[in-house]
């Protein structure tokens, strides 16, 4: 939630941050802004919308502005929480003094008794967001800590040439010009010199010891201070040619290049110039500068970081030559799903799970599986628990997240908890995850992200390979999920070797022919979209389903509601009876998940018969059915078919109908496919 960008270099910021804001557009589109440090003055440009509003306010300054010559910034596109999505509410907010900058992701919960101190001290907040305090408390803690003109100090940490510290050092803060903001447009920010704020706020504001002076230690001061989840940038008019960032809870890496570095939410918005990055800690500060970066904890002692090296380039971030990004990721599953299962397969049909790093006793140990995750996720995790009871014969309980902490789940040490993230950011998922941690209980993430919390704070990772997923509703890393999930069902009953354990053998080789399947149902979509245009009037879909079937159904009313903002609704098929039978009228659209009659008879059956019911009562049928199933074709208005595949692997083909369906149903009701309103990709709040 929230796409955050920071560079430091030779080359234009404005031009890079704004190119780094449209990789991160995903995470949120309510409104974006650039900072940039100018002539000795903050610029800041933002704009409520969609980042072309920002580009065209951009694009309508003289070739010879300073903003674009500048070459240190920062930029925001943001998903709103506090205040509405107004230029006035965009960031990056400046102090009333007009010398800082900043752009936060997440949520500050204690920023009413902040902005309480604030008003309190005399300053006038232009903003209804938590952000904007932290600007102010950043003037004011400069104020209070600046050296006077020609004065001993440096504003910045000590370091040398080649260990990453920041060049900015030297520049005593308080020394710039005091000048109002300039810039384009009624969105910027001007204010009253430093000198009308810095008495009254820097004496009130902040009462800590001070820390030092400069940005870098203004920052780790002010953090001290706020409670909350936050990834924070800041640009100083004193210290032009340094940025300063500090995360808690929020994600935040940086960039490595050559004569230049950045910051970002996600390495996607830096990639086309590096694809070297750094993981940060939590509770950390990173300044960089044109010669390199320094990562401090809060309280300034250096701070362990990990580097490495991005697997994929900028290409695997592009549209490719498709309309959307969400039509790019259905096509890119069969890659998604063969390099998930890549080097975890071996010739002799078991499973090798070496990264994940539990012991063979560890999991022997389990007696319990709690899966936790939200949205598309948490549907990945409730097919799993199917595979992993049959496989393992351990119990498994699917939980959303935002549930798990609150109703006091009974754990312990013999208890996996899997936590299922894409982005490996989920508030939600962090949290339930933190939980289990704390009732000692092993964690093991799913996730996509490559060094993003959840990973980190887990006992052991199983990453997904699906690479970037940019379009706001999941697809690849959905299959991917399910990939990962059965492959640590498999790897459980190898290790445990108790009855299900001989299936193993045959499982592997059914995954092995799982991408080519994907491949073939990709093959045949276009009827399927041709449905989704003829759809597009219906007021209300529902999806049925049973057994893995259930959660597939409920994950193609996800799908739908999302893009096309219809009315959706999933259900087990065994429930319509019980209630929500009575939402079919005439024309009712319903899509059944029809088991396969070859390995689920019964169920099979039981689809055919709730498919009458619904029928009688005016629905227009849709099925999806294994190729060769000749017994649903008489009670179905449409039939989709997919190749056949045994039932627990079934959701890695009967989904991807139900994306192409959604993804074209919306664009036949003129939606943005890949930026659904109100959504963002990475969900950093609860
Ligand atoms: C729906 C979708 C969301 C995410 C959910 C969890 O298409 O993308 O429901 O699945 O927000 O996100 P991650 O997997 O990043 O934790």
């Amino acid at each position: 939630m929230c796409g955050i960008v920071g560079y430091v270099g030779a080359g234009s910021a404005c031009t890079v941050v704004v190119d780094g804001l449209r990789r991160l557009e995903y995470r949120g589109y309510d409104s974006a802004g650039v900072a940039v440090v100018a002539d000795d003055e903050v610029r800041v440009v933002k704009r409520a919308g969609k980042l072309t509003n920002l580009t065209k306010a951009l694009a309508e300054l003289p070739p010879t502005d300073p903003l674009c010559a500048a070459t240190s910034g920062i930029g925001h596109t943001r998903w709103a929480t506090h205040g509405a999505p107004t230029d006035r509410n965009a960031h990056p907010h400046a102090s009333a003094d007009g010398r800082v900058a900043v752009i936060h992701n997440g949520i500050i919960e204690n920023f009413a008794r902040l902005r309480d101190e604030l008003e309190a001290a005399g300053v006038e907040l232009a903003s209804d967001t938590d952000s904007e305090v932290v600007a102010h408390l950043l003037a004011a803690e400069l104020a209070r800590t600046a050296v006077p003109a020609g004065g001993p100090g440096s504003a910045v940490p000590a370091g040398g040439p080649g260990t990453g510290a920041p060049s900015g050092a030297g520049i005593p803060a308080g020394l710039g010009r005091a000048s109002a903001a300039g810039g384009v447009g009624g969105a910027e920010v001007a204010g009253p010199t430093s000198a009308e704020v810095a008495g009254p706020a820097g004496a009130v504001l902040v009462d800590d010891a001070p820390t030092g002076t400069g940005l870098v230690a203004a920052m780790r001061t002010v953090c001290a201070r706020l409670t909350g989840a936050f990834t924070l940038l800041a640009v100083s008019v004193d210290e032009p040619g340094l940025v300063v960032g500090a995360r808690r809870n929020s994600p935040l890496v940086v960039g490595v290049g050559s004569g230049e570095y950045f910051l970002a939410s996600d390495v996607a918005a830096f990639i086309e110039h590096t694809r070297d990055a750094v993981e940060l800690g939590q509770d950390q500060v990173v300044a960089i500068t044109a010669d390199g970066y320094q990562v401090t904890d809060f309280a300034g002692a250096p701070a362990p970081t990990h580097r490495y090296h991005v697997e994929w380039d900028a290409s695997a971030a592009e549209k490719g030559g498709y309309d959307y990004f969400m039509l790019k990721e259905i096509a890119e599953q069969p890659k998604a799903v063969a390099d998930t299962l890549r080097g975890r397969l071996t010739e002799a049909g078991e499973i090798t799970l070496d990264e994940v790093r539990l012991s063979d006793q560890d999991l022997r140990d389990v007696d319990k599986i709690f899966i936790v995750a939200c949205g598309t996720a948490y549907h990945a995790g409730l097919v799993a628990k199917y595979a992993i009871e049959h496989w393992t014969r351990i119990p498994c309980e699917v939980e959303l997240a935002s549930e798990f902490r609150y109703r006091d789940p009974v754990l312990d040490r013999s208890t996996l908890v899997v936590a299922i993230s894409q982005s490996g950011e989920t508030m939600d998922t962090i949290m339930a995850l933190r939980h289990a941690k704390v009732q000692k209980a092993r964690v093991l993430a799913i996730s996509n992200t490559n060094g993003s919390t959840i990973p980190r704070e887990s006992d052991a990772v199983l990453y997904t390979h699906a690479g970037p997923e940019v379009a706001v509703a999941s697809t690849k890393a959905f299959l991917t999920q399910l990939v990962a999930c059965y492959l640590v069902g498999l790897h459980l009953a190898q290790v445990r070797g108790i009855k299900y354990a001989d299936e193993v053998g045959a499982v592997v080789a059914q995954l092995q022919a799982m991408p080519a399947k994907v491949d073939e149902v990709l093959a045949t979509m276009e009827p399927v979209r041709e449905l989704g245009r003829s759809l597009g009037a219906a007021r209300s879909v529902l999806f049925i389903g049973r057994h893995v079937g259930y959660p597939v159904a409920l994950e193609g009313a996800l799908k739908l509601k999302e893009l096309a903002y219809m009315h959706a609704e999933g259900f087990a098929a065994g429930e319509l009876k019980h209630g929500p039978i009575a939402l079919i009228d005439n024309g009712t659209p319903v899509i059944c998940v029809l088991p396969s009659p070859r390995g689920r008879a019964v169920l099979h059956d039981k689809m055919i018969s709730n498919i009458q019911e619904v029928r009688a009562r005016g629905a227009r049928v849709v099925a999806i059915a294994e190729e060769g199933d000749t017994a649903v074709a008489p009670h179905a208005d449409h039939v989709v078919y997919v190749p056949r595949t045994p039932t627990l692997l079934a959701p890695l083909v009967t989904t991807v109908p139900l994306q192409v369906l959604a993804a074209e149903i919306a664009a036949t009701r003129g939606h943005d496919v890949d930026q659904p309103r109100n959504l963002a990709k990475s969900v950093t709040v609860e």
